[in-house]
């Protein structure tokens, strides 16, 4: 049980922490054990609280994230201690996870701006971008969508991978499409990538692409309501799509035909929802990918394993 603490005992418990904690090492061994006394979740980038309270404690001091073990052992100012200690209470009180409070978030090795207008970049699709997708593609893609995307991470990443690709990023969210336009302008990339507002292909008639790459809401309704707190400040349109997860996926298996070119190759992450996906479509032939660096349930299926529309097969 979590002791409830008040105001004059919480200042007399803070002025104890700013005498007897001195470094780095100190206060990140202290967030640890107060991290688990009030067990915090850890999935949105880091996976132990080490490495949780590391990225707090780092934007808090104004250091270069990624845990410079030269500072562990420099001791804090005072004013230091406060600004660390009010940052973490934040992650204890709120379960923002640290992405939501530092404001940014890592992608296949590149840095995005995030708000919890978007969902925390973490796909394992990462993995297969920095690989360029091999040995999976049949040409090297001059026309990529990253549909559902978010704060744009998939997308932008696969820019710098192809560059001489044009890339389209859509989502059904005027509000995620802003961050992913702050993204576009962060990397530069006005030039070969442009964000459209779409639910899935609505807003996309005509427009077919060599790769379509996705992330999108794929949460069963167990599922959603047993996430931790943690997950429960992204949006839930990122998330939860209908009983069985597949609510998007079942729209997106009938459609993605006519929005690929002949050669053309859907890649998505459907996560746990891979088994209910198998049995409710087992005509179709999927290729379950594999991931080195962890994760499950990406598939890859060709334009013609794919049903198309009679009307709109590619002339
Ligand atoms: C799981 S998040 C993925 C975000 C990003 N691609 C990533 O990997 O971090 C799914 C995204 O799908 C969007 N979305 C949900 N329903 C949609 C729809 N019908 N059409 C287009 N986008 C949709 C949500 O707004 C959300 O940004």
């Amino acid at each position: 049980m979590v002791q409830q603490l008040s105001v004059q005992e919480l200042s007399v418990q803070q002025s104890d922490i700013i005498t007897s904690l001195e470094t780095v090492r100190d206060f990140q061994r202290w967030a640890v054990s107060r991290f688990r006394e009030h067990g915090l979740y850890f999935g949105h980038g880091t996976d132990n609280p080490w490495d949780e309270a590391g990225i707090l404690l780092m934007h808090a001091l104004h250091l270069p994230a990624g845990g410079d073990p030269r500072f562990l052992d420099a001791k804090l100012t005072v004013q230091e201690k406060r600004a660390v200690l009010a940052l973490l209470e934040k992650r204890i009180q709120s379960r923002l996870p640290a992405p939501y409070l530092t404001g940014e978030a890592w992608f296949a090795g590149l840095p995005f701006s995030i708000d919890e207008r978007v969902l925390i970049p973490r796909s394992p699709l990462a993995e297969l971008i920095e690989k360029y997708f091999e040995p999976w593609l049949p040409q090297v893609p001059q026309s990529i969508l990253d549909l559902c995307t978010g704060s744009g991470c998939i997308g932008i990443a696969c820019a710098y991978a192809f560059e001489d690709a044009q890339v389209v990023l859509s989502d059904i969210s005027p509000d995620a499409l802003e961050v992913a336009r702050l993204n576009i302008e962060r990397h530069e990339l006005a030039e070969q990538v442009r964000a459209v507002e779409s639910d899935l292909f609505s807003g996309l008639a005509g427009e077919r692409f060599d790769l379509i790459v996705s992330n999108p809401p794929y949460v069963d309704e167990r599922d959603y309501r047993e996430m931790p707190a943690e997950y429960h400040h992204e949006p839930a349109l990122a998330l939860a799509s209908g009983h069985d997860g597949l609510d998007f996926t079942r729209r997106l298996l009938h459609e993605a035909a006519d929005h690929l070119t002949d050669n053309g190759i859907l890649i998505v992450e459907v996560g746990n929802s891979w088994v209910a996906l198998e049995e409710a479509f087992p005509e179709l032939p999927f290729t379950w990918l594999e991931l080195e660096r962890g994760g499950h349930g990406v598939f890859l299926l060709h334009r013609d394993d794919l049903p198309v529309q009679a009307q709109s097969a590619v002339n």
